[in-house]
């Protein structure tokens, strides 16, 4: 049993669902994401203040989370879709320029995977450039199957199994 008071413990990552006190902080990690231009790869909607505290505060179905460090937001994730009627989210995941290839984002992907399955849902779709090869690699590691092309972009499916969806024990609650 870890000890919450330990700061090795503390100082791991964690992921869970956003809340309305995020609204700031998701702000400027938002500010770092444009300033490093990860726009070109990952563009869900605009990097705003303003779409920080519409996220931050949502409380529709769709799904949106953080994974952070010492109180440090790392990454940032969602599953979409559901709001609008579709039975299959579609999933984003972005992490901090500065701390990726650390494994946040294969633990994001796990969080949001976990998630889907608790609410429900058979599979989950993702669009991803071919360019954009280390998100590529994570998704095909991750069982993702590229078949199809929308926009420029290939088209991921990921048919949820518990193998595949039942790792993490952080809760979306
Ligand atoms: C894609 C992204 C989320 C991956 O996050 P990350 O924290 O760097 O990924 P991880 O460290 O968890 O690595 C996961 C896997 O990615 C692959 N990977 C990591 N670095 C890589 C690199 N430099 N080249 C190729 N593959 C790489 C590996 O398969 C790795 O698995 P491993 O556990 O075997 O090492 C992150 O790079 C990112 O935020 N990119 C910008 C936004 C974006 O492109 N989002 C996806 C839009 S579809």
């Amino acid at each position: 049993m870890g000890n919450p008071t330990d700061p090795a413990a503390s100082s791991s990552p964690a992921c869970r669902a956003i809340r309305p006190e995020d609204a700031e902080a998701l702000s400027r990690f938002f500010e770092r994401l444009r300033a490093q231009g990860v726009e070109k790869f990952f563009h869900p909607h605009p990097f705003t203040a303003e779409e920080a505290a519409k996220r931050a505060a949502d409380t529709g179905r769709d799904f949106y989370c953080l994974l952070t460090q010492e109180n440090e937001i790392m990454g940032y994730g969602m599953l979409r879709g559901w709001d609008a009627g579709y039975a299959i989210p579609s999933l984003g995941i972005v992490i901090d320029p500065g701390a990726q290839g650390h494994g946040h984002g294969r633990r994001l992907m796990e969080f949001l995977h976990t998630t889907a399955r608790q609410r429900g849902a058979s599979h989950i779709r993702l669009k991803v450039y071919l360019e954009n090869i280390r998100a590529m690699t994570l998704y095909r590691s991750l069982g993702y199957v590229f078949q199809s092309e929308e926009g420029g972009q290939a088209v991921g499916l990921l048919a949820l199994t518990p193998t595949n969806a039942a790792s993490q024990k952080e809760s979306a609650e």
